[in-house]
């Protein structure tokens, strides 16, 4: 669910200091780093500004804590590089989980605006990134809206944007959010959990076409339309609200062969609706001609077909000087032309990278390049 921001007016006092006044919880609180005050969550879910690990308060400890168990960070040295951070140039991280990658940004001496819907990935990343604090500034929103928050706190222009989609190890592993069947959980998959629609509203309350139309579609998954007929059968007896039952349905449909569980796909595709992931990854490259400055970088890592679809599709209309159609008697100038492509083909890990961190196997980086108007 896209964040309501609005109605904001610097605070008084010293610095750059702004209100955030309508996030959903409505409190104001600092967000530290950069001198920018935001809002916290209200209540639950892991939120605020204690120094939480995961959603478990008491299991954060600093000293111990490298960020890998939150969460490895794939392509680490490979979107640092194209994103060449270094002193006096800004970045948003629009996925900012762990913090993985934009600590190595604020290594390098950058400053950073971390963004994320979902406040236990904020927590965490502003307890390990506490020491960048001048540098570092972490908000809780979705990454469709940046646009917005950005013109909220103030800010102008960015020399670089990371998208690094889909859900943490942390989100994943944790049977309380419902994303994954390993163990049984609320049929949840919210990132945000303040969000109004849940995986379980989904499974219990659309129809049979619907359905199959998200495990094909989301999910590329061939026995989508069998699938949706034993998921409607099975909630007119019992409401479908675990992970287990829905797993359990799925594996009736289609028994388990090999080493991938026959759910999911299925639940991949339920991620992927609850959450709105592509139309919010459409909205947020949208926008992002309009952020970059000349010679800045937007970098997205995807880890699913249709989202790399979407951004080689976008970036690709987007760096072509001219179009050219069958009618025009010669090619006119693109109006959409602002990037250069930094690299024709997408980047995937090497095989080190995937023995260490086999969720990386996925994993494709795309980076373009503003040019100048
Ligand atoms: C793969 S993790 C990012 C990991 C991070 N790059 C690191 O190095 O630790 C993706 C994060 O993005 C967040 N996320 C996904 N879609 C989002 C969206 N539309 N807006 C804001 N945050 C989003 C998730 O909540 C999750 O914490």
């Amino acid at each position: 669910m896209t964040q309501q921001l609005g109605g904001l007016a610097p605070a008084s006092g010293p610095g750059r200091f702004f209100h955030l006044a309508h996030l959903p919880g409505g409190q104001q609180t600092t967000v530290k780093g950069l001198g920018w005050r935001g809002c916290a969550p209200e209540g639950g879910g892991g939120g605020g500004e204690g120094p939480l690990m995961g959603d478990d308060p008491t299991r954060f400890d600093r000293s111990r804590t490298s960020g890998e168990e939150y969460h490895k960070s794939v392509l680490l040295e490979e979107v640092t590089h194209c994103l060449e951070p270094q002193e006096g140039k800004l970045y948003l991280d629009g996925t900012l989980g762990g913090g993985g990658h934009a600590e190595q940004l604020l290594r390098a001496g950058a400053k950073v605006i971390g963004l994320d819907q979902d406040p236990a990935a904020l927590s965490f990343a502003r307890a390990r990134l506490g020491e960048y604090e001048e540098n570092f500034g972490a908000i809780q929103g979705n990454f469709r809206s940046f646009g917005e928050i950005l013109d909220t706190i103030g800010i102008r222009g960015l020399d670089g944007i990371l998208l690094d989609l889909g859900v943490s190890s942390r989100q994943l592993e944790n049977p309380e959010r419902g994303f994954a069947f390993g163990s049984d959980g609320p049929l949840d998959m919210r990132m945000n959990p303040e969000a109004d629609i849940t995986a379980e509203d989904i499974v219990n309350s659309q129809d049979e076409e619907e359905l199959a139309r998200i495990f094909y579609q989301y999910g590329e998954e061939k026995a989508s339309r069998r699938i949706a007929k034993a998921i409607v059968e099975a909630r007119e007896k019992e409401t479908i609200c675990t992970t287990g039952q829905l797993a359990g349905v799925v594996e009736r449909v289609r028994p388990r062969k090999g080493r991938i569980h026959p759910a999911t796909r299925v639940f991949q595709a339920l991620r992927i609706a609850v959450n709105d992931e592509l139309r919010s990854l459409e909205a947020a490259l949208s926008e992002v001609p309009r952020w970059l400055r000349p010679g800045g970088r937007i970098v997205v890592i995807s880890f699913h077909s249709l989202e790399d679809r979407i951004v080689k599709t976008f970036f690709k209309r987007c760096s072509k000087p001219y179009i050219d159609r069958p009618e025009w008697p010669e090619p006119r100038p693109n109006p959409d032309y602002c990037f250069k492509l930094v690299m024709q083909k997408g980047l995937s890990p090497s095989p080190e990278e995937i023995k260490l961190n086999p969720r990386a196997r996925s994993a494709r980086l795309r980076v373009a390049e503003r040019i100048a108007e």
